[in-house]
């Protein structure tokens, strides 16, 4: 079966062998706790939903099909995930290699909560290979990336990159939430690990809160399963429900997003007031061959932009930008745009910021689902107005 047929059967097939309802959809299993059928029972299928909840395990079972894992983990949101992953697989006085250019709450995460357990990152430009073989120490333990990256959609050989952290023992935990199974599946690059902010396109619709770990090896989802039920990140029955709604879409959602998004990528490259468009379909982009290759083809909902303009015209941009909604998060059906200098990147120090070029006239650009046409016209109105 192909993406979008696994997308929707996977884990909704009717049940019409049993005296019971044959739903077409997976219900919602709000229960929290389930009989047993004798008191000294202590292995059944389900008995108590931190542990195991039939939503959950449909909405598990449809990711790990579609991210070609062996298993995935559902979880209260993309940072439960992250925080799963280093809690259920790292020690005290281990260190991470990560890329510089991650989500500002990833960074804020793995610097301000996990420094507190003595575990230590090294962030490094992970698009350059060399970087990662003179950074590896005896303490590495994991390479950390996202590709595309959030906010600068900068791209890593997540094959490369894994060939090497493999011969050095160390996992390859790969954010794949920009990209989506659909366009990039890292585990088949030889990743060892997955991560998703499910609140972005695997839901797609700004709806819901979620986050999700996927993986091969037995042995690791053995210490997630028992990290997760021990701290109880786990994502609840509606929300689970949700996303198992919103997967289903994923293919032609993708499919719409990216088409718009290169679309306007194409338009912006062309408008007086852009200084530079960063979009990984673009000639222009650096390692546009590389994402051809990583990537199925399509390059992402995401475009990135620094305007020429000083603060004053960039608010004057933001008032005028019509159809665009000023806001945290990507991924719905919905045009967002933020500025991840004060947004999504607003916890890390001015320092960095200033070394990655995150300032105050980048804007990330959620590219929805609306006719592209009227997303180029909102867009060219409001940099006509600055
Ligand atoms: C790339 C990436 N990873 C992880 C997260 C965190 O996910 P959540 O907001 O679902 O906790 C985000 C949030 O923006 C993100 O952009």
């Amino acid at each position: 079966m192909d993406f979008a047929t696994k997308a929707i059967t996977t884990s909704e097939k009717p049940n019409l062998s049993e005296n019971a309802p044959s739903d077409v959809i997976s219900p919602i299993h709000l229960s929290s706790t389930f009989a047993k059928p004798n008191y000294n029972d202590t292995i059944q299928n389900f008995s108590y939903s931190r542990l195991s909840n039939p939503t959950r395990n449909n909405l598990e079972n449809k990711l790990a099909v579609l991210e070609n894992a062996k298993y995935a983990i559902a979880y209260a949101s993309g940072q439960a995930a992250e925080c799963a992953t280093i809690l259920g697989l790292l020690e005290s006085n281990d260190e991470i290699i990560c890329f510089n250019d991650i989500y500002g709450g990833t960074r804020r995460l793995l610097s301000s909560i996990f420094s507190k357990f003595n575990i230590s990152v090294k962030y490094i430009d992970l698009t350059n290979i060399e970087n990662i073989t003179n950074s590896i120490t005896s303490k590495t333990k994991a390479i950390w990336l996202e590709s595309p990256t959030n906010p600068l959609l900068q791209i890593c050989d997540i094959k490369k990159i894994s060939q090497i952290a493999q011969k050095c023992n160390i996992l390859t935990i790969v954010d794949n939430t920009f990209a989506t199974p659909y366009l990039q599946r890292p585990l088949d690059l030889g990743a060892d690990i997955v991560i998703h902010s499910m609140t972005k396109y695997i839901n797609g619709h700004s709806d819901s809160i979620a986050g999700a770990v996927l993986l091969n090896d037995d042995g690791l989802y053995e210490k997630l399963r028992f990290t997760s039920n021990s701290c109880g990140m786990i994502l609840g029955a509606f929300d689970s429900y949700l996303n198992l709604r919103g997967i289903k879409t994923l293919k032609v959602r993708m499919e719409q997003h990216c088409k718009n998004a290169l679309e306007v990528a194409r338009f912006l490259q062309s408008h007086k007031r852009i200084k530079q468009v960063i979009y990984p379909g673009l000639d222009s982009h650096p390692q546009h061959h590389l994402a051809k290759e990583q990537m199925n083809g399509l390059f992402g909902g995401i475009v990135s932009i620094y305007i020429d303009a000083d603060e004053n015209q960039m608010n004057v941009f933001a008032k005028n930008l019509d159809i665009f909604i000023l806001a945290e998060s990507l991924g719905g059906v919905e045009s967002l745009f933020g500025c991840p200098y004060y947004m999504s990147h607003g916890s890390v120090d001015e320092e960095i910021k200033k070394q990655l070029n995150i300032t105050k006239n980048l804007i990330r650009l959620s590219i929805g689902l609306e006719d592209s046409n009227d997303l180029i016209n909102a867009l060219n109105n409001a940099l006509n107005t600055i």
